[in-house]
C-alpha cells in the first residue's frame, strides 16, 4: 500500500490548532447556535422555556448539559418543515431519511450549510488520503439519502474528478473501476464486499486495480472488516461517519496515517457522550450514546441531538480535535439475548475470524418457546463448500466464547446471504411472524 498521508501544510489551521483555540471557537459558535435555534424555531423556544433555560445561560461549554435533548421523534413531529430556522425560500436543498417506521425525517440546508458540508467532506477526504486531481468513484446512493450528494459536493470541492455512479448495478461498478482507474472509492463497506465478489466472478485480481483509498461509512463496520478489505484490494480503508439529521457524511472521519478512530470536526459539531439510561454526560473515554449539537447550521440547527449511536470520545492524535471510537452499534440494533447485549459488530468480528466463511452475514431473531433465540446466517467462501459442519462448529464456539451467547448457525453456499447495495440489513426480527 502506498503512503498517502496528507502533507501537513495542506491542512486547515483549525485542524491542528490548540485545544484552547478550538474550545474558544466552539463557545462562540455554540452561543450563536443556541440563540439561533431559540429565536427561530418555536419548538426550541418552548423546550428551553419548559426547562427554565435561556441561551444567555450558556457561559461555558459545560453549561450545555443544562439544555434539553432533541430526539428523532421531535423531527417527526415537526414533519415536514417545522424545525427549519429560516424561511423555506432560503433552503436550497432537502434530504430525508427513509425511516423504517412512519414518516421520514426531513432536513434542510441553506447555501452556506451546503458550502460548509462540502468543505467538511473535502476535509474528510483529505484526511483519508485523497488528493486534488484524484479520480473518485462514488457508489453511495444518490437521492434523498445524504451519502451520494454529500460525497459528491465534497469531492468536487476538493478538486477531484467525480464519477457519480450511485449504488447498484454491480457489474457496471467493476467495469467503471477497471476502465476509469479511480484512486478513491466512497461506498458502504457492505457494498464494497459485493464489488469485491464481482471482481472475483470476472476473474479480475482486485489487488491489481487502481484503488488506493476507500472511504467507508453509513453503517457500522469493524477493524476486522478493515483488514479484510485492505488485504483484498491492497488499499487503505478509512471510516467516515455522519447522519442526515446533523448534516450527512463528514461529521467525523479517520485519518489515514493513524486509523485509530474518527476525528470529530469539532469546529462545526459539539460532541457529548451520555449514559443512555439516565441522560447524564459521562467522561471522555467512557462508552455511551453520542449526542451532537450543530455549531454553524443555519437551515436546521440541532441542540443536543441523541444519535442512538454508541461510542466513546478520545483525545486527538493526528489532529487536535477529539476522536470518537468506531461505532459499536446503534441502540436500535442491539439484541438482548437472555440478559446479554449483542451487537452485530461483535458477530462480524467472529465471522471474519472463522476460516472458510465469507464476510457476509445476517442475524435473525426468533422465538423458541417463550424465549428469544438468535440465528446467524453465514455462507462458506468459494472452495470451502464441503466444510459446512466444521465451520458451523467453529463459529458457534467463537460466539459462545467471546460474545457469551448461544446462537444457531446456518451455513449456506457462497451467495446465499442476502446482499445489500447500500446499508446492509444486519438484523431481521422474525419474532412477531411466528
Ligand atoms: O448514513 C450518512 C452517511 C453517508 C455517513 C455516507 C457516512 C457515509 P443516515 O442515513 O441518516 O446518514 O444514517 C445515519 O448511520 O446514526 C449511524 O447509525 C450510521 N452510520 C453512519 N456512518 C457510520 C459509521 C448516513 N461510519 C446513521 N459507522 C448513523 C457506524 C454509521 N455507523
Amino acid at each position: 500500500m502506498r503512503d498517502v498521508t496528507p502533507d501537513r501544510s495542506t491542512l486547515e489551521p483549525i485542524e491542528i490548532a490548540s485545544r484552547d483555540e478550538i474550545e474558544a471557537l466552539q463557545l462562540e459558535r455554540l452561543k450563536w447556535s443556541l440563540r439561533h435555534a431559540y429565536s427561530r424555531v418555536p419548538m426550541y423556544r418552548e423546550r428551553f422555556e419548559d426547562h427554565g433555560v435561556h441561551p444567555d445561560d450558556l457561559k461555558s461549554l459545560a453549561d450545555l448539559a443544562r439544555f434539553p435533548f432533541t430526539v428523532k421523534a421531535d423531527l417527526r413531529e415537526g414533519y415536514p418543515f417545522g424545525l427549519f430556522a429560516v424561511p423555506r425560500e432560503r433552503i436550497v436543498r432537502i434530504h430525508a431519511s427513509s425511516g423504517t417506521t412512519g414518516k421520514p425525517t426531513v432536513v434542510g440546508y441553506t447555501q452556506r450549510d451546503i458550502d460548509n458540508w462540502a468543505a467538511l467532506v473535502a476535509r474528510s477526504m483529505r484526511a483519508s488520503g485523497t488528493r486534488p486531481g484524484d479520480l473518485v468513484h462514488i457508489a453511495y446512493g444518490y437521492g434523498l439519502f445524504t451519502g451520494g450528494l454529500g460525497a459528491h459536493y465534497g469531492a468536487e470541492r476538493m478538486g477531484c474528478t467525480v464519477v457519480p455512479v450511485s449504488g447498484g448495478m454491480t457489474p457496471r461498478q467493476v467495469t467503471l473501476i477497471t476502465d476509469f482507474r479511480p484512486k478513491t472509492i466512497m461506498v458502504t463497506p457492505s457494498y464494497m464486499l459485493n464489488i469485491l465478489e464481482q471482481f472475483h466472478e470476472r476473474g479480475l485480481d482486485p489487488r491489481q486495480c487502481s484503488l488506493e483509498v476507500g472511504i467507508f461509512g453509513a453503517e457500522p463496520w469493524t477493524n476486522a472488516m478493515r483488514e479484510e478489505v485492505e488485504r483484498a484490494f491492497d488499499m487503505h480503508a478509512v471510516d467516515i461517519y455522519g447522519l442526515s439529521e446533523v448534516m450527512g457524511p463528514g461529521v467525523s472521519n479517520e485519518c489515514v496515517e493513524t486509523k485509530d478512530g474518527l476525528h470529530v470536526w469539532e469546529d462545526h459539531f459539539y460532541p457529548e457522550i451520555i449514559d443512555p439510561e439516565t441522560g447524564v454526560p459521562v467522561a471522555d473515554g467512557e462508552t455511551g450514546e453520542l449526542v451532537l449539537t450543530t455549531l454553524t447550521k443555519e437551515g436546521m440547527p440541532l441542540v443536543r441531538y441523541r444519535t442512538r449511536d454508541l461510542t466513546k470520545l478520545l483525545p486527538g492524535t493526528a489532529r487536535s480535535m477529539r476522536r470518537m471510537a468506531k461505532i459499536t452499534g446503534r441502540a436500535d440494533d442491539m439484541i438482548i439475548l437472555r440478559g446479554v447485549n449483542v451487537f452485530p459488530t461483535q458477530i462480524e468480528e467472529q465471522v471474519l475470524a472463522t476460516e472458510g466463511l465469507s464476510a457476509h452475514f445476517q442475524l435473525k431473531l426468533y422465538k423458541r418457546g417463550s424465549l428469544d433465540a438468535l440465528q446467524v446466517q453465514v455462507e462458506t467462501s468459494l472452495g470451502h463448500e464441503a466444510r459446512k459442519v466444521e465451520v458451523e462448529r467453529a463459529l458457534s464456539e467463537r460466539i459462545k466464547g467471546t460474545v457469551g451467547v448461544t446462537a444457531e448457525i446456518e451455513v449456506g453456499d457462497p451467495g446465499s446471504v442476502p446482499r445489500s447495495e447500500g446499508k446492509a440489513i444486519r438484523v431481521v426480527d422474525g419474532r412477531s411472524m411466528e
